[in-house]
C-alpha cells in the first residue's frame, strides 16, 4: 500500500476518527520488517560491529547532543525490565552494559529482533543472562498481568495505529509501582509553524541520508515530515503536543518530564556541541515522560 496515498493526519490521540485509522498494524509491521531501525542509513553492512557502532554512535550524538539522559537508567538493575518495540537492540545493549541482565526486549518486527539478538550477542560476555527477545505486538501483549518492575519504551508509541492501547498495556504489564521510561515525538514550534519556518528549510536544505528522506524539508504538511522521518514508506509517525501526551499517559502518574533531541545531523553543515544542546532543549523533537502505575 503507498503510504502517500493515505493522507495521514492527526486530529485525535485515541484513535477514533483519525485517518490513521487507514493504517493497519500489518502495514507497520511490514514497514519496519522492510527497514528495520538504521538499515539504509549506514554504509556498513547490518548485523555488523561497525554497523552497531556506526548507529550507537549517530544515536547518542544526534538524539542525546554526545550523552544519553542519565535518568533512563535510574531504576533498579535486578528487577524484570520490558524493552518495548526494541527495535534493532540500542537500549537494550546500552541497558545490559551498565549491568541490566533482566531484560525482555520485544518488538512487532521480526527482522528487527534478529538484529537486535546479533547486537546483544556482540557485546554480552555471557550466556547466563537472562536477557531475550519475542515478537509482540505492544497494543496486545502476549505476557500476563503484573510481571515487569519497568518498561522502557522509546520512540514506538508513535508509531502504531492506536498509541493508546500500547499505553493501557504497558500499565497492564506492570506490577503495581512498577514504572515507565515513555518517548514519542514532540510537536515543537519548527512542527508547530511550519508555514513560517519552511522558507527557511528552503534554504538550509536540511534531509536525512538513506530511506529516501532526501527531500524532506520540501513537504508542506508537518504529518508528512514525521511520518517521513523514519523513511519514505514509513505508513505511521505522530507528534505529539505535551497536552496530547500528558492525556495519553492518563492511567499514569507522571513523574518527570523532559524534552531532547535536536536532529544535527540533517543539516549541511557541523554546529558546535554545545550549540546542539541548547537546540536540543530549546526546539526539541522528543517528550519524555517517566511514570508510575
Ligand atoms: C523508531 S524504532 C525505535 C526502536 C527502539 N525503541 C530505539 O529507540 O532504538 C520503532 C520500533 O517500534 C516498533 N513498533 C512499532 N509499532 C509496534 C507495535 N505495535 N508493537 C511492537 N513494536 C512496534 C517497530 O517495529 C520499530 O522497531
Amino acid at each position: 500500500m503507498n503510504a502517500n496515498l493515505k493522507n495521514i493526519t492527526h486530529k485525535n490521540i485515541d484513535g477514533k476518527i483519525s485517518q490513521r485509522e487507514n493504517v493497519s498494524i500489518k502495514d507497520v509491521e511490514q514497514f519496519w520488517n522492510n527497514q528495520p531501525l538504521f538499515v539504509g542509513e549506514s554504509v556498513y553492512k547490518e548485523g555488523t560491529r561497525e554497523f552497531f557502532e556506526h548507529h550507537s554512535q549517530v544515536y547518542i550524538d544526534d538524539c542525546f547532543a554526545g550523552s544519553i539522559d542519565s535518568r533512563i537508567f535510574k531504576i533498579d538493575k535486578d528487577l524484570p525490565m520490558l524493552d518495548l518495540g526494541c527495535g534493532i537492540g540500542f537500549w537494550v545493549v546500552e541497558f545490559y552494559k551498565r549491568g541490566f541482565h533482566n531484560i525482555v526486549g520485544a518488538d512487532l518486527s521480526e527482522n528487527s529482533l534478529k538484529i537486535a539478538k546479533e547486537r546483544l550477542n556482540l557485546y554480552s560476555s555471557t550466556l547466563a543472562h537472562n536477557v531475550f527477545f519475542k515478537k509482540e505486538n505492544a497494543e496486545n501483549l502476549s505476557f500476563s498481568n503484573e510481571v515487569f518492575n519497568h518498561v522502557n519504551c522509546q520512540g514506538v508509541v508513535h508509531h502504531t495505529p492506536n498509541p493508546k492501547k500500547a499505553i493501557l498495556e504497558i500499565h497492564r504489564v506492570l506490577k503495581q509501582d512498577g514504572t515507565a521510561l515513555i518517548s514519542v515525538y514532540y510537536k515543537n514550534s519548527i512542527l508547530k509553524n511550519w508555514s513560517l519556518f519552511r522558507p527557511i528549510a528552503q534554504l538550509l536544505k536540511p534531509g536525512l541520508s538513506g530511506r529516501n528522506r532526501e527531500h524532506i524539508y520540501k513537504k508542506n504538511s508537518i504529518d508528512e515530515i514525521v511520518r517521513m522521518y523514519d523513511g519514505s514508506q514509513n505508513p505511521l509517525g505522530l507528534a505529539f503536543s505535551r497536552k496530547e501526551f500528558v492525556e495519553l499517559l492518563e492511567p499514569f502518574k507522571i513523574y518527570d518530564m523532559w524534552y531532547d533531541f535536536f536532529p544535527a545531523r540533517s543539516l549541511k553543515f557541523k554546529i558546535p556541541r554545545f550549540l546542539h544542546k541548547f537546540l536540543s532543549r530549546v526546539i526539541p523533537f522528543m517528550i519524555f515522560a517517566k511514570v508510575k502505575k
